[in-house]
């Protein structure tokens, strides 16, 4: 049991939010192929990632990012830049926050969420690409549907919200702060929650 003041973050997570790799250094990102824009700054947690793409073989070869969010997003999207160079346009879509937090040594449950905000960003960034490289067909193989437009939250991100725990409305906002804004989205998530968890839990 962690006392209090104690951190809870592993070493992998600590060193990734004192040392982050891959800051996007100034505002300037036209030389880059792809760019993606996720989050709120009414929440303070916007987040930028940008990426550069072998265009022959559809590898990222680099990606920097932004963010004016929590300790645990910076950690995780640290830690999700390194882990995309190399992979696929289709690889770095289907990288999962859950992969994320494995990577980083574990991440609380409470915290995430925080690390959607970067994972959310990179699949903007490769929709930016497809679509300027005129390959919106691959752009909407991949769209959810919007639910909470105020955080961009997808139908897809309450399923994985649910796979990785959340049972209540609360415990869904937690993971991905849905309907923390303006609330309109509540019913809708709720009726998506219970459809979920029925999908994957029969219950
Ligand atoms: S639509 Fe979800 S909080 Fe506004």
């Amino acid at each position: 049991m962690l006392q209090a003041g104690e951190w809870a973050y592993s070493e992998t997570l600590k060193e990734h939010f004192m040392n982050p790799k891959n800051i996007l250094q100034g505002e300037d990102t036209d030389a880059f192929d792809g760019v993606g824009m996720e989050g709120n700054l009414q929440c303070g947690d916007q987040m930028m990632v940008v990426i550069m793409v072998d265009k022959q073989k559809e590898l990222i070869t680099d990606c920097q990012w932004k963010t004016y969010g929590c300790a645990s997003a910076i950690a995780s999207t640290s830690v999700l830049s390194e882990m995309v160079k190399g992979m696929t346009l289709d690889q770095a879509f289907h990288v999962s926050p859950k992969e994320v937090a494995v990577a980083l040594g574990g991440l609380p449950d409470h915290k995430i969420h925080c690390s959607v905000l970067g994972d959310k960003a990179l699949r903007a960034a490769i929709n930016n690409y497809y679509t300027r490289n005129g390959q919106t067909d691959k752009v909407k193989q991949e769209q959810a549907k919007v639910i909470c437009q105020c955080m961009s939250i997808t139908d897809h991100d309450i399923e994985e919200a649910v796979l990785e725990g959340a049972r209540t409305y609360f415990e869904l906002q937690e993971r991905t702060k849905l309907g923390t804004v303006c609330g309109q989205c509540k019913d809708e998530a709720e009726v998506l929650l219970d459809k979920f968890k029925h999908i994957h839990f029969g219950v």
